[in-house]
């Protein structure tokens, strides 16, 4: 079917296809629980740094990081995804907001971004503002870390990334200051992800 005229629920590009899988509860995607790599990431910095999760889903690391007192917003635009990180957060202080990634506003800058299981959500055709769009979020010093779903799958999502597509994104601003195995993964992204983190370069 030509991808413009198919319905709202079938583009990953539009809410509707997210609100349709969380409210069928089909979420292959969905740790369930913190991530190992992130959690010992978040252990080994010396002080909270705002944060922005973008396509946040469930939310599992954003009531983690509010548990240690780290400024945190949690983004998505699914009203239906948003509903369910409201029931994982419960009380905690997250800032949760049903918005767009590529144009919501900024109140306080971010010194970290953290990527899982969003950049391969994206059709390829967003590919370029995604890229564009972290590098205008984070300042020189601030960082983008997380996993990033590395292999040739063009359907999706999830749609995998080939690192030097990656490095064709990022390189400009960015460099990359840890890559690693990742050892926990969700089947979905068994041997494909790797745990990444990337620096922005002074403008
Ligand atoms: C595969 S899920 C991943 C959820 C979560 N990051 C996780 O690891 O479980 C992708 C999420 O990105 C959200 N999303 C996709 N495009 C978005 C956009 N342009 N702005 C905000 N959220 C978006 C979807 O609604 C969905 O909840």
């Amino acid at each position: 079917m030509n991808e413009a005229i198919k319905p709202p629920e079938q583009r990953p590009e539009h809410p509707d296809f997210w609100c349709k899988r969380f409210g069928q509860g089909v979420t292959p995607w969905d740790a369930g629980r913190v991530p190992a790599a992130f959690a010992d990431f978040i252990a080994r910095q010396p002080a909270p740094e705002n944060t922005l999760i973008p396509g946040c889903g469930s939310a599992w690391e954003a009531a983690h990081l509010a548990g240690r007192g780290w400024p945190v917003t949690a983004l998505d635009f699914s009203p239906t995804a948003i509903a369910a990180a409201r029931e994982i957060i419960g009380d905690d202080a997250v800032d949760l907001l049903c918005a767009d990634f590529f144009d919501f506003p900024v109140t306080t800058p971010y010194r970290l971004i953290y990527e899982r299981a969003f950049l391969c959500a994206l059709p390829r055709k967003l590919w370029a503002a995604w890229g564009r769009r972290v590098a205008e979020l984070l300042p020189p010093g601030g960082r983008l870390a997380g996993y990033f779903f590395l292999c040739d799958q063009a359907k999706g999502p999830p749609f995998g990334i080939l690192p030097e597509q990656l490095d064709a994104l990022l390189a400009e601003h960015f460099e990359l200051i840890e890559d690693a195995a990742v050892d926990d993964s969700c089947p979905v992204f068994a041997g494909r992800e790797r745990w990444q983190v990337w620096r922005r370069r002074p403008a």
